[in-house]
């Protein structure tokens, strides 16, 4: 019993779509009330009718018992053959042996027999009399003896049977409406589902994530435009990406074309060295040798803003204070004639996050500041511990340089943005978008500012 019911469950998942299940468990439930409806019916019109026909049993019963006082076992009154004759009456003995010679029309069974020894209560029972319906009424009478009576039931069965008839029509019909209704619940209610698959199948099919599920109007949400609301959210959130990924490509090769070109004059150049001086023949493979770094710079600097979140297994308590020392000394390696002033705090500043990818940023800002400042003047680096529960900590880079511009301030973290002022410098423009992108990674927010009294200073806040 069990395992069917498992079978019957998973053939019910399996089969069909949601539309047609649902379909299906619409017509079951309205179809079961109806029939179940109709059957209730049935029962009370059945037993209204036979009500009456046992009340009027019930009396011509206590009629012939007043009539005939201790009457012997026999036929009392009437022929049971007529509809519209009285009851027909007849006298049952508890002892078979003492029934009459000739025996009566009415069928005596044992139960009868019973309630003429006063061991069964009085009962109603359908029978047969000369072919015709009947209902008979098995009463007691005198001491071992029974009463039956018996009154023609045609109406009544006649009745029933044409009550039954129209019940099962009416449950015909509403099983018939069952099914319609369950086929247009399904439609009208699955049919946001619908559209929302087809949107997806659209997408799916021209790869194209500009498509947009239709929502109601506002105000008659339920759970499926929620859904769609957020299926259309994601299509934005991914057609915003797409559009990055393509703009990065595009930036890219633009970018990229140039340095290539001179990447190839120079080694044709080169390739014809024959007819060059030695001095010539130097330069060229010098200028070949820093493009060739270039262009390496750029795409690893590519590479790297192409990745997206920070790899989960790589994150780690970072003491910023050490990152801060460490970041510098290699910066004033770099750049010699630079003086880097760093004021850490003294108790340690922990954030979690990738130190390699931290000191990608750091070293970014750094190199920045020693680039765009001044010879001689000095690059401030300065860490701040945040407040428990309150802001988290802060690190500041700032320089005497020029400074940004304001017209240049709202565009230095876009990717290959470089100031006019910065072009002659060697440079991607792509440091500080990388920056900002890890900051973010972090969930820092990196910001860049005119520092009081001249020079750039960047923020970037835990
Ligand atoms: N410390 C700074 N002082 C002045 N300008 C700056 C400073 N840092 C960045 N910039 C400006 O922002 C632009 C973008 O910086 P970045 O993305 O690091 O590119 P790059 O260093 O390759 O030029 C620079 O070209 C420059 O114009
Ligand atoms: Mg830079």
């Amino acid at each position: 019993m069990s395992r069917g019911r498992r079978r019957l469950g998973r053939i019910w998942r399996r089969r069909g779509p949601l539309r047609t299940r649902l379909a299906l468990s619409v017509t079951a439930a309205v179809a079961l009330v109806a029939v179940g409806v109709c059957a209730a019916a049935f029962l009370v019109v059945r037993s209204a009718l036979y009500e009456q026909l046992d009340l009027s049993l019930t009396q011509s019963a206590r009629l012939a018992a007043q009539r005939d006082q201790g009457a012997a076992p026999g036929t009392l009154a009437g022929e049971c053959r007529f509809l519209a004759a009285p009851a027909c009456a007849e006298v049952v003995a508890a002892d078979p042996a003492k029934d009459p010679a000739t025996p009566g029309q009415l069928p005596v069974d044992p139960a009868a027999r019973e309630v003429a020894a006063g061991r069964k209560a009085p009962y109603y029972t359908n029978i047969t009399v000369a072919g015709y319906p009947a209902r008979m009424l098995t009463t007691d009478y005198a001491k071992g003896r029974a009463l039956q009576v018996a009154l023609r039931a045609d109406t009544v069965e006649d009745g029933i049977e044409e009550a039954a008839w129209w019940l099962l029509l009416t449950a015909a019909a509403g099983v018939l409406l069952a099914a319609l209704l369950g086929y247009w619940v399904s439609r009208t209610g699955l049919a946001p589902v619908a559209r929302l698959t087809a949107t997806a199948e659209r997408i799916a099919a021209t790869r194209d994530a500009r498509h947009r599920i239709e929502l109601p109007p506002p105000g008659r949400e339920d759970e499926i435009t929620r859904l769609a609301t957020s299926f259309n959210t994601m299509l934005g959130e991914l057609e915003q990406s797409i559009a990055a990924q393509r703009q990065l490509v595009a930036d890219a090769s633009h970018e990229l074309r140039t340095p290539l070109t001179a990447l190839r004059t120079n080694a044709e150049l080169l390739a014809r060295s024959d007819r060059l001086t030695p001095d010539q023949r130097e330069r060229a493979s010098a200028a070949l040798g820093r493009q060739l770094r270039e262009v390496t710079g750029l795409v690893n600097d590519l590479i790297e803003l192409a990745r997206d979140e920070e790899p989960q297994p790589l994150v780690e308590q970072v003491g910023l204070g050490a990152l801060v020392e460490h970041c510098a000394q290699a910066a004033r390696t770099h750049w010699p004639a630079v003086p880097f002033h760093v004021h850490v705090p003294a108790e340690p500043v922990v954030v979690p996050g990738v130190p390699a990818r931290l000191s990608r940023l750091l070293g970014n800002l750094l190199d920045n500041a020693a680039k765009f400042g001044r010879d001689g003047l000095p690059v401030e680096v300065e860490l701040v511990a945040g407040v428990p529960g309150g802001r988290g900590p802060e690190l500041t880079v700032r320089d005497h340089g020029p400074g940004i511009s304001p017209q240049d301030l709202p565009h230095v973290f876009d990717r290959f943005y470089r100031a006019g002022a910065a072009r002659a410098l060697p440079g991607s423009g792509l440091g500080l978008a990388m920056a900002r992108q890890i900051a973010r990674a972090h969930s820092a927010e990196l910001t860049a500012e005119a520092a009081p009294g001249g020079g750039a200073l960047f923020r970037l806040a835990f």
